[in-house]
């Protein structure tokens, strides 16, 4: 069809015809424009259709030669386009309602300060503040490149700048939010993978790295909810200017949930504690009296030097007989593994949460016979790691590999 000497100004009309439909799926999800969809999809192959099951923030549509990705962060479509058809050079789109981005992209860049995996052809970040070993690898041979963010013309340059942060998506016509952080739950930010995939034609791959993940997580989840004793109350907690404060972070709630705890009543993480305050201070003591497991999400710039002292520090308590999380020995941060100061929770705990529950079931209900990837006990004064280029265990050509714990 692409290769038809009169077709580009149907192939527009066509397109639009898609994008009206995908607004009408939207508008009224109705059944008889799904099928339109199955009947172009039902052409490719199957490997080289991701279907969108757990994230609620996009939708991938796909036709013979391009794809539609509805992005509700940022309420665009994206437009991918098959480099090799005719609608790759002749249309372009850079509106407030639809972009377009000719794939697979030969070259991208991403805003790397909270950019998780490496996927395809990324060819620029822009900051070194990443935690993938093998970008790190990457950026230290040359075949990344530093860009300046403030340089415009720096950016275009790519097939796309991938953003994480949605307002500076309106920028550039380059510009696509990528924006896991927005999703509910561990899976549904694991599976923007899809949406990366869709970029660089790596559906086969992301829907396989997506599908192993979720079967370990589930798996895990599985025999944590199959445990006989009791559920161990975990707080999220963050000491900020004087005051500390509980996690209202749905997706945090739910790796609690899944890994076999109970969080911490909704009445309290309402509530922030000012321990400058006596009767705040009083009550936050009570409160941490009746918790079993604590998660300490502290910001530090400096995560090597926090530690048990900084914690007991930072709660101003004076008696911790009461403190069941200490006598038990359970304190936790998210910081074990860091890059300089860049955590690698923002980076392969986004792509991989498998390797989040599986710290937290052991953090939960220890066996001693497990070692967590992105937890570390305060409580143990056990200490940061370092990663680094020289950790990237694969070349560039090799697709990634999630790393799957034993289960069950
Ligand atoms: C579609 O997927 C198959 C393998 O599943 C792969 O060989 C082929 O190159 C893919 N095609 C495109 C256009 O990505
Ligand atoms: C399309 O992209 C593929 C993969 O990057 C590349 O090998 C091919 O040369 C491109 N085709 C055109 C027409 O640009
Ligand atoms: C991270 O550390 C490396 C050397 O250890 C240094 O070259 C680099 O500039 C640091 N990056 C940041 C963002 O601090
Ligand atoms: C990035 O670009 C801005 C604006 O041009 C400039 O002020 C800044 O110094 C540049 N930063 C680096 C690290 O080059
Ligand atoms: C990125 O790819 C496009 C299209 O292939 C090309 O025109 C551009 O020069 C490339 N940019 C970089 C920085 O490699
Ligand atoms: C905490 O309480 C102290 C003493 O009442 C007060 O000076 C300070 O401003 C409070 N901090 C915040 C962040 O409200
Ligand atoms: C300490 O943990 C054990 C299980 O590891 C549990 O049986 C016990 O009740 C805990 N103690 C306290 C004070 O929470
Ligand atoms: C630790 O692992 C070994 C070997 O996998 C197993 O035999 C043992 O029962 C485990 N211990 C605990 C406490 O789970
Ligand atoms: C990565 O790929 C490039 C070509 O795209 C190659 O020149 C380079 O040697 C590769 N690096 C590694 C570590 O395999």
């Amino acid at each position: 069809m692409a290769s038809s000497s009169s077709s580009s100004g149907r192939w527009v009309r066509r397109v639009l015809f898609v994008f009206i439909l995908v607004e009408v799926w939207f508008l009224f999800n109705i059944g008889c424009v799904d099928s339109a969809n199955d009947i172009a999809a039902k052409k490719l192959k199957v490997g080289n259709i991701s279907k969108v099951e757990d994230a609620v923030n996009f939708h991938i549509y796909y036709g013979q030669t391009f794809k539609v990705i509805k992005n509700a962060i940022d309420g665009k479509s994206y437009l991918l386009i098959q480099n090799d058809s005719r609608m790759a050079s002749r249309t372009k789109y850079c509106t407030s309602r639809i972009k377009s981005y000719v794939i697979p992209l030969s070259n991208y860049s991403a805003n790397t300060e909270l950019f998780p995996g490496l996927l395809g052809s990324l060819k620029g970040i822009t900051a070194d503040s990443v935690t993938s070993q093998c970008v790190l690898k990457l950026y230290q041979s040359g075949e990344i490149k530093l860009i300046n963010k403030s340089e415009p013309q720096q950016l275009a340059q790519f097939g796309a700048h991938f953003v994480t942060d949605t307002d500076q998506a309106q920028a550039a016509c380059n510009f696509a939010s990528f924006v896991p952080f927005a999703e509910d739950t561990p899976l549904q930010r694991a599976e923007w993978i899809k949406f990366l995939g869709a970029f660089a034609n790596l559906e086969t791959t992301a829907n396989d790295f997506y599908n192993a993940v979720k079967e370990n997580y589930l798996c895990l989840a599985k025999v944590a909810a199959s445990k006989k004793s009791f559920k161990p109350t975990v707080a999220w907690i963050v000491y900020y200017d004087g005051v500390w404060s509980f996690t209202k972070e749905t997706f945090k709630l739910k790796f609690t949930e899944d890994a076999g705890g109970e969080n911490v009543d909704k009445s309290i993480n309402k509530m922030t504690y000012n321990i400058s305050n006596p009767d705040d201070l009083e009550e936050f003591h009570a409160i941490l009296c009746t918790l079993d497991v604590l998660i300490d999400e502290t910001f530090t710039s400096d995560p090597a030097a926090y530690s048990l002292s900084t914690f007991l520090q930072n709660i101003n308590v004076e008696d911790h007989s009461c403190l069941a999380f200490l006598s038990n020995k359970s304190l936790w941060r998210y910081d074990k593994r860091i890059y300089n100061s860049t955590l690698d929770w923002f980076d392969g705990a986004v792509s991989q949460p498998q390797l989040v529950l599986a710290d937290l079931i052991e953090a939960l209900f220890p066996t001693g016979n497990y070692t967590t990837t992105h937890f570390r006990n305060l409580a143990k004064e056990e200490v940061v790691i370092s990663i680094g280029p020289d950790m990237c265990d694969r070349d560039n050509s090799t697709a990634m590999q999630p790393t799957i714990v034993a289960c069950g």
